[in-house]
């Protein structure tokens, strides 16, 4: 299916389902971005976080980052995430950690989240608004939910020039590679939501890195897929090896990259 031909509701919805299955975690790992916890860590000191300061993590997947957040500098962390089976894993791995009590998960929407207004102290999101189909709405959704001072920190899949035909299809787009933009472009949504533009970090290093795991494990896992052990959702393993192959041409040339972008609330 093409991106033209998928309707907003479809394309989160494959979105979800292919993140919250069992051949993604083995593909990718226990955190849904280049960088993995180590990103985050990063993330967290740009913004500054502290004990006690109330975040938010849009898009949290499986919990990862969040979890961390509460554990090692003792934040409050709200998840917001479409899947299910994702918030059931993310509530499973806080408990593990004995976080509970300051990490819940809850069901919701990027584009509209079920949280009051002025409510964080930060706000995250990882690896996940390039697949938004409404970036300016969610990012004025940001704006809404920071406290004034508050920080937002993305870090996110960027593109320097157009990409080729075969990386704009649904396929490329839930893998966070057809609507990657610029740094500029992302700037430029949380600029004309109202926040105030900072620094942006190159991580395009990560990237590449996890591309090169995805592209070796892909051809393992695909035999397992053959066995009838292994379901890609939505998603033929022939696809996702051609795409990836693609892909990779892209993190090599210096047209796809990874950054961290902050902003903050006046
Ligand atoms: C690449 S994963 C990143 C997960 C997590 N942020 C991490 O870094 O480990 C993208 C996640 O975004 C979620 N997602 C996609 N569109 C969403 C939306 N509109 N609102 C909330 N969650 C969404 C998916 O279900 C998936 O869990």
């Amino acid at each position: 299916m093409s991106t033209e031909a998928a309707p907003a509701a479809a394309l989160k919805s494959c979105c979800a389902n292919l993140y919250s299955s069992e051949a993604v975690r083995l593909l990718v790992g226990e955190s849904f971005h280049p960088g993995g916890i180590e990103l985050t860590r990063r993330l967290a000191d740009l913004l500054d976080l502290r004990p006690g300061d109330e975040v938010l993590d849009i898009a949290s997947g499986p919990g990862t980052s969040a979890v961390e957040l509460a554990s090692s500098l003792g934040c409050s962390v709200t998840g917001v995430e479409l899947s299910a089976s994702s918030r059931e894993r993310a509530e499973e791995r806080a408990a593990a950690a004995g976080v509970q009590d300051r990490v819940r998960f809850v069901a919701g929407d990027a584009e509209r989240l079920p949280v009051d207004a002025a409510t964080f102290d930060a706000v995250i999101c990882e690896c996940a608004f390039c697949t938004f189909p409404g970036k300016s709405q969610a990012a004025a959704e940001i704006q809404r939910v920071l406290r004034p001072g508050g920080r937002v920190g993305l870090s996110d899949l960027t593109r320097r020039a157009d990409l080729p035909e075969e990386l704009k299809g649904l396929l490329a787009w839930v893998a966070c590679v057809a609507d990657a933009g610029t740094e500029e472009e992302y700037m430029g949504h949380l600029g004309s939501a109202g926040l105030v533009p900072g620094v942006t970090e190159d991580h395009s290093g990560a990237l590449l890195e996890l591309a090169e795991q995805i592209s070796s494990r892909l051809s393992v896992l695909s035999l397992a897929s053959q066995l009838g052990q292994l379901a890609l959702p939505q998603v033929g393993w022939a696809d996702a090896r051609a795409m990836a192959a693609s892909a990779m041409a892209e993190i090599r040339n210096g047209n796809l990259g990874y950054a961290i972008l902050v902003a903050r609330k006046p």
